[in-house]
């Protein structure tokens, strides 16, 4: 495989941008097709977010769109392609669930049973994955569960977990990157008695934050062109808007955000250096809060977080960043009106810790961009076994090209220590995981129990262009 350096800002072909079914090595042929053809748009949004020009640009400001919602019942949820207003007024192209980009945030409660019909009309395999939910391997939606173009796919499964918030997006062989890029994603938000009780910041100042970098085509529409470092898009998008600003008044605000990128680690702070308050993770709620001015938030990982707008007077304004990136993510434009005080208790919840052993049961190593433990993956081979009810440690080490966000299906874990590279945990890290995110050098232990269902699962590296190339493998709970 030839090796290039593009960073993305090239566009390519129509052909290339919504053909069909790709090979896994037609993934890093668009990123080489692309360099023959550059190209710039000229929308002064791009130009606008060009590295040159970080954090400051002349355009205007769109209001935050907030998806819909959806019920736990909902009878036909459709991929196919869409014209949305990203904010600025234009029709673009995305592929979309309902029409909708991001798609519908599903808001239910455990013990709620979920039923939909998945329809596929795009031209090309695809299946729908609930990333974070406990459901049995036939509502999984994993790789083997693919639908053609027009079929169908029924799930049904209860809710038999704790409140958190979850992420919805395809999971087709080799397809997921390209799908998940070109708009297919949505968040799934759980609640429960015990979230109930806490009384926290409830809509309008309950806000969901789906943040992803994207790249547009000269004619305005998402495009997929990823390098070999995997997709990295030219701007930031929170809930599908460019250039987002929320009207915020003088209280507490909770976030959930999610980070819906193919391959870009965020690196979030405020531009005041105002602290946020971390209350929550991928698996619900935190033992208690924790208080932190900078969070680095990898692909598939998910934060509940408090943010006190109480200072902020009217039309004042600070920004949500992504430091890494140096690109302002989202303005928040002080109303001067009085908004809700809240204050987190110092415990939130009780987390009962995992007690497993203290050497490693398996050691995974993600290599290369596409194989773990030396191997890419094959949708018929069943890699490992792992005894039902049973506490294990697992150990995820890497070779280098990362960083890879280490997911696995079917149940959550808690991350217990990381050695090498950044050398230590996070607060962020606490409770429970279901992606954890493993950099150059490091060594990361996790203590896992599935105790939900038994079945095929997989684990993956859900930088979405490691995971189609191969990056991921099938083990069975028995
Ligand atoms: Cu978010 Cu297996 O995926
Ligand atoms: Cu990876």
């Amino acid at each position: 495989m030839k090796k290039h350096t593009s960073n993305g800002e090239a566009h390519s072909g129509q052909d290339v941008r919504w053909g069909g079914a790709w090979t896994r090595r037609e993934v890093f042929r668009v990123g080489l097709a692309s360099l023959g053809a550059a190209a710039f748009g000229k929308f002064s949004v791009l130009d606008a977010f060009a590295v040159s020009e970080p954090y400051h640009h002349e355009d205007p400001w769109y209001p935050l769109h907030v998806p819909d919602e959806t019920p736990p019942g909902t009878p036909l949820l459709t991929c196919a392609r869409a014209q949305v207003d990203m904010g600025d007024g234009r029709l673009r192209g995305v592929w979309a669930y309902n029409g909708r980009f991001p798609g519908p945030t599903w808001v239910a409660r455990t013990g709620d049973v979920v039923t939909t019909r998945l329809e596929d009309g795009l031209s090309e395999p695809t299946i729908t994955h609930w990333h974070g939910l406990i459901v049995n391997y036939q509502n999984d939606g994993g790789p083997r569960l693919s639908i053609g173009p027009g079929q169908f796919y029924d799930y049904s499964f209860p809710l038999v977990q704790r409140a958190g918030l979850n992420f919805y997006h395809p999971h087709p062989h080799m397809l997921t990157g390209k799908q998940v890029c070109l708009g297919l994603a949505g968040a799934f938000i759980i609640r429960d008695n015990e979230e109930d009780a806490l009384h926290l910041p409830a809509a309008p100042y309950e806000v969901p934050l789906i943040i992803r970098d994207a790249s547009f085509d000269n004619a305005g529409n998402l495009l997929y062109n990823p390098t070999s470092s995997g997709f990295k898009g030219k701007f930031p998008l929170v809930n599908g808007t460019l250039n987002p600003m929320l009207n915020v008044d003088r209280g507490v605000y909770r976030f959930r955000v999610l980070n819906g990128s193919n391959a870009r680690v965020f690196t979030l702070a405020l531009s005041n250096g105002a602290p946020f308050t971390v209350i929550g993770n991928d698996g619900g709620l935190l033992g208690s809060p924790a208080t932190v001015s900078q969070i680095e938030l990898g692909m598939g990982e998910r934060l509940d977080l408090l943010v006190n707008f109480s200072a902020l007077a009217a039309n004042q304004y600070i920004t949500l960043r992504c430091l890494a990136a140096r690109w302002d993510l989202i303005r928040f434009v002080g109303t001067g009106a009085a908004g809700t005080a809240y204050t987190a208790p110092p415990l939130l919840s009780t987390i009962p810790p995992l007690s497993g052993p203290p050497q490693p049961t398996r050691t995974f190593t993600f290599d290369g961009m596409s194989r773990i433990n030396g191997q890419e993956y094959d949708m018929n081979r069943i890699d490992f076994t792992v005894p039902f009810g049973v506490t294990e440690r697992w150990r995820f080490q890497t070779g280098g090209n990362a960083p890879h966000p280490v997911h696995v299906h079917g149940t959550h874990f808690q991350v217990v220590s990381r050695t090498g590279g950044r050398g230590g945990l996070f607060p962020w890290e606490g409770g429970w995981k279901d992606t954890v995110l493993l950099d150059d050098r490091e060594t990361v232990d996790v203590l896992i129990r599935f105790d939900g269902y038994r079945g095929l699962y997989v684990m993956h590296c859900h930088q979405l262009e490691h995971e189609s190339m191969g990056m991921m493998c099938n083990f069975e709970v028995v």
